[in-house]
């Protein structure tokens, strides 16, 4: 499948501008790099499809989106959405790995960051081992570098139009294949349920703010959370910035719940933008 977005289509611009006749162009969002023509009608890509001028400064002026290049040169707007949650899903290409947006929103942090580099922080906090549940899969990100520390990941997701979009992108190949991840599809609140007791080394939290989905912060769920890991385990719980008004005051709140549900250390981790949990 051929991706491509406004940080590769600048590119083919401008070889047109400058008369080049071959150029070296990522064709999976900046994985691997393809050599390809450049010809006057536009760009020839690898299977002999023409991709015209008109569709690349298409996607050249949409630079929040991804475009699947269809096999007849015709694009596509990598998106899905969900009829189940009413909820439309894109992706957002970046200078390295996209971002998800869900109803608009971005799934990752981007502002003076990019969600890889996010990602790492996040499972940094966590500090993977053993076994890892990972409770709010989105583009995998989170699994796949937990599932390179950890023995086995598994991993959680609501909405199967999320693991769609997942399938399309190249950076969530590793949660299909690798052999330490599992993945499930429901919710995390229902599913956590099925897991015995001190069964998880690590739990990397990495839910939608509080304001879309508050039971995902309740001390009922925290107690899930408490009882599923192991004596000496922890959760990293993303909150969001710690700084900001409203990040402070679910931290606290979060905080305060998380120490009910029995957790003996919950301490502030900013530079990771959550707490962290320890039992
Ligand atoms: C912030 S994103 C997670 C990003 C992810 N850690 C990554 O590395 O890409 C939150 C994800 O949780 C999913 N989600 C929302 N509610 C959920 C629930 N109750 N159980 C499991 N997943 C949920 C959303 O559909 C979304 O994909």
């Amino acid at each position: 499948m051929i991706l491509l977005s406004a940080y590769q289509t600048r590119d083919l611009l401008a070889a047109r501008d400058e008369g080049v006749d071959e150029i070296d162009v990522s064709l999976d969002l900046g994985l691997s790099q393809t050599r390809i023509r450049v010809g006057p009608e536009g760009v020839l890509l690898p299977g002999g499809a023409l991709l015209p001028w008109p569709e690349i400064e298409r996607i050249q002026d949409n630079e929040q989106a991804v475009f699947r290049i269809t096999e007849e040169g015709g694009i596509e707007k990598v998106q899905a959405f969900s009829e189940t949650f009413g909820r439309l899903y894109s992706l957002m290409p970046t200078a390295g790995a996209p971002t998800m947006l869900i109803s608009g929103i971005p799934m990752h942090r981007i502002k003076g960051t990019d969600p890889m580099t996010d990602t790492r922080t996040k499972v940094k906090a966590a500090g993977p081992r053993g076994r890892v549940l990972d409770t709010c899969t989105g583009l995998g990100y989170t699994a796949i570098l937990a599932a390179q520390r950890a023995e086995e990941v598994v991993t959680i997701e609501l909405d199967p139009a999320v693991i769609e979009l997942c399938r399309v992108n190249p950076w969530s190949r590793t949660l299909f294949d690798s052999p330490n991840i599992t993945q499930l599809i429901g919710d995390s609140f229902d599913s956590i349920a099925e897991f015995e007791d001190a069964s998880f080394d690590r739990i990397i939290h990495d839910p939608p703010m509080f304001s879309l989905a508050g039971y995902l912060y309740s001390a009922d769920f925290y107690g899930e959370l408490h009882r599923v890991l192991k004596r000496g385990g922890r959760v990293f719980h993303y909150i969001g910035d710690l700084r900001s008004k409203s990040g402070r005051n679910v931290a606290r709140s979060a905080a305060r719940r998380l120490q009910g549900a029995g957790f003996r250390v919950v301490k502030r981790r900013p530079e990771a933008f959550g707490l962290l949990a320890i039992k």
